[in-house]
């Protein structure tokens, strides 16, 4: 299994959060393969992206949106081909008003375009937490570090059982 993480970060919050989302896929299924990307420093690897089963995408929330370098990457990548795989979508924000929802809301958008198929992350056991995705707020991303993990793990979970025979 190969989960891509394209991120965009620029003081460390997202790419945090990133982190313990790769910690908590690899602590329930140590073989899977994890790659974060933070497309604002790099360029994605498209042999791995195209190898991956699902993709998770994240961003820190700009002006209630997802950032313009996640948007960015978007739009140019209409060579990328990215249908039928897993999505889901994290952010990070400084407040819990600050539109958290309308941007994964749009990140999640972009991945129907894609051709994707969607997962809010939700588990078995937590019906309430991840609606639409996994959220950190506030200067201190670890206090939400057993949510990304769990959200990781849960995303790792689905791809096994849609693709895995
Ligand atoms: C240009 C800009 C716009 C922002 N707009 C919002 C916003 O609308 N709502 C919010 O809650 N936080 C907003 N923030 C705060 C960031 O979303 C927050 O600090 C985030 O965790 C930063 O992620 P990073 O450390 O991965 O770059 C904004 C930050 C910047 C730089």
């Amino acid at each position: 299994m190969k989960i891509s993480v394209i991120y965009v970060s620029q003081t460390g919050r997202t790419e945090e959060a990133a982190e313990y989302i790769q910690d908590g896929i690899l602590a329930r299924y140590p073989f899977a393969q994890v790659k974060l990307m933070n497309v604002r420093e790099e360029e994605a690897d498209l042999d791995f992206l195209a190898q991956s089963e699902a993709v998770i995408f994240g961003s820190p929330v700009y002006f209630s949106s997802m950032s313009w370098e996640l948007k960015k990457w978007f739009d140019h990548s209409f060579r990328i081909d990215l249908k039928g795989k897993l999505g889901a979508a994290f952010v990070t924000a400084q407040s819990p008003t600050g539109g958290v929802d309308t941007a994964i809301m749009e990140i999640l958008r972009h991945m129907l375009v894609k051709g994707m198929l969607i997962f809010s992350g939700m588990g078995e056991s937590a019906a309430h937490k991840f609606q639409i995705g996994a959220i950190g707020i506030g200067k201190e991303v670890e206090k939400f570090a057993g949510q990304f993990e769990e959200f990781g793990e849960n995303v790792a979970q689905t791809t096994i059982k849609l693709f895995e025979k």
